[in-house]
């Protein structure tokens, strides 16, 4: 057992809690809209066609807004296939993922959707494949009340009001070579200075996400974000962070690491972003859009890709079912935690995806739906986390990874409200259990714990799954304890937990 100090206080404020942090992806690709969220016939389907047992665990989830319709599946998407009576809908291939996309679900039955989720839309246009004009024509369809022709089409479509989209991606992983119409940096950022400026013509409140790099070790990362913010600094709001993360050579500890490379990852964009703003003389910030973050065992489908045969063009087959362990949700606990920390400059985030794809939620066709381990930090953090985050400053044992050296044992962030204060806590250590002492001294004269969850499993392999959807759950802390002006309890090696101390 080792130790590890810290302190709540309520006046060390990072940031307000922008809401957004909590937002999530839907894409078309494999069983996530089809089979997933959508299955007419599944027996739990409301008259839309969708599943009410997943718009219920979303719910649970609490995502606040929901990124669609890509991902790599944006950039050869026309978004008009989407709208119109059904049965005139076209089928189209999908060059992203090597599918048959039906259009069934568009813009229209998403919206509905996210009505009944209760979630914001953010919607990304194709810069891949289209460019100005048709983002033009999506965002006046969308947004428009002026009586036109595309507005016109809507009400005919059943939508008399405007969609009222907040928030927009300019393309998406414009520098990965695998996206289609992907591009180099300046090509990029003109053609997203030009859709961004003309969409402001529209409406110059509108939030606007340039593409920055599809990872850290992308070799054109840092390059690409300064070249791109030379172009689109004064016309976008946001710049977009995407990682994945994943255990290799089933070396847990190291993969323990994986938030120091995503704090990195932040500080290093952020750096850039005002070493820009220095150079114009500028006193605008640009926030960071982690509009895609997860674990992803990556490896696996590089491992497949590309081996399907040439005219085998499924529709919603499974792709990227990642099953999740109780160690993978521990590593994404910490992802949260780190995004969190950062809520100054990160002001919107989207855990990548929402069901069946590298998600949360799994579904069965015409059978149950069940939370994966990666479910609980995310639904706990989002139900828990106050008005303002709070930097907790922790003094606990470091372990050695091979990239970053010296990493912290104990990761923490809190966030403060008027009722009190949530503590959000993790122990990356494979080896140790770790007693956590916290001065509470700053909450008030009569602190309380009122909620306390730990996600832990002795054999941290362990998963949910069809069989066993209820193997890994979290419980409370058994020793948490309040003593004078400390707080107290256990962390078992590779755990992630969650304390509500009312003030
Ligand atoms: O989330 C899966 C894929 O990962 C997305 O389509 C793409 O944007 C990223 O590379």
């Amino acid at each position: 057992m080792t130790t590890a100090t810290t302190i709540l206080d309520p006046r060390a404020v990072v940031a307000d809690l922008d809401r957004r942090l909590f937002g999530g992806f839907v894409e078309h690709l494999g069983r996530h809209v089809y089979d997933g969220i959508h299955e007419p016939s599944h027996p739990s389907a409301d008259e839309r066609g969708f599943r009410t047992d997943v718009i219920d665990l979303v719910r649970e989830l609490g995502i606040s807004v929901v990124r669609y319709p890509g991902g790599n599946f944006v950039s050869g998407y026309r978004w008009e296939d989407g709208i119109g009576p059904r049965e005139q809908r076209p089928r189209r291939l999908d060059l992203a993922w090597h599918t048959t996309e039906t259009n069934e679900v568009g813009l229209h039955e998403f919206a509905d959707w996210l009505d009944e989720v209760g979630s914001e839309l953010m919607l990304a246009v194709n810069l891949g494949t289209r460019g100005i004009a048709e983002a033009l024509d999506l965002l006046e369809y969308a947004n428009a009340s002026a009586d036109t022709a595309r507005t016109r089409e809507r009400a005919a479509n059943g939508r008399e009001r405007p969609f009222g989209v907040r928030m927009w991606c300019l393309g998406n992983e414009m520098d990965g070579p695998w996206q289609l119409g992907g591009r180099d940096a300046a090509d990029y950022g003109r053609l997203a200075a030009r859709t961004a400026r003309a969409m402001r013509r529209f409406d110059p409140g509108l939030q606007l996400v340039a593409c920055g790099s599809s990872s850290r070790t992308m070799p054109t990362f840092g390059a690409w974000e300064r070249e791109v913010l030379e172009h689109v600094f004064d016309d976008v709001d946001f710049l977009s962070c995407h990682a994945y993360y994943e255990a290799r050579d089933d070396d847990a500890q190291e993969f323990l690491a994986s938030a120091v490379d995503m704090h990195l990852f932040i500080e290093t964009v952020v750096g850039i972003a005002d070493d820009v703003a220095a150079a114009r003389g500028s006193d605008k910030r640009i926030m960071i859009s982690f509009d895609e973050w997860n674990v992803w065992y990556q490896s696996r489908w590089n491992a497949i890709e590309g081996t399907q045969p040439a005219d085998d063009w499924p529709v919603a087959p499974r792709l990227l079912e990642d099953r999740y362990t109780a160690l993978d949700a521990v590593v994404s606990g910490d992802l949260l935690i780190t995004l969190l920390q950062h809520a100054d400059r990160v002001r919107s985030a989207s855990l990548a995806q929402l069901v069946n794809v590298i998600a949360p939620i799994m579904t069965e066709p015409g059978g149950p739906a069940w939370r994966q381990t990666i479910f609980f930090p995310f639904a706990i953090t989002s139900r828990l986390a106050g008005d303002r985050v709070l930097r907790v400053p922790v003094e606990a044992r470091a372990f050695t990874s091979a990239r970053f050296g010296d990493v912290p044992s104990v990761n923490a962030v809190a966030t403060a409200d008027t009722d009190g204060v949530s503590l959000f806590v993790v122990n990356r250590s494979t080896a140790d259990a770790v007693e956590v002492a916290v001065d509470v001294t700053a909450l008030g004269p009569r602190p309380a714990i009122v909620e306390t969850h730990l996600l832990h499993e002795r054999d941290a392999s362990a998963a949910n799954t069809l069989d066993d959807p209820e193997r890994v759950r979290p419980r409370p802390i058994d020793d948490a304890r309040l003593d004078g002006g400390m707080m107290r309890f256990t962390l078992p090696p590779v755990s992630w937990a969650a304390l509500r101390i009312a003030s």
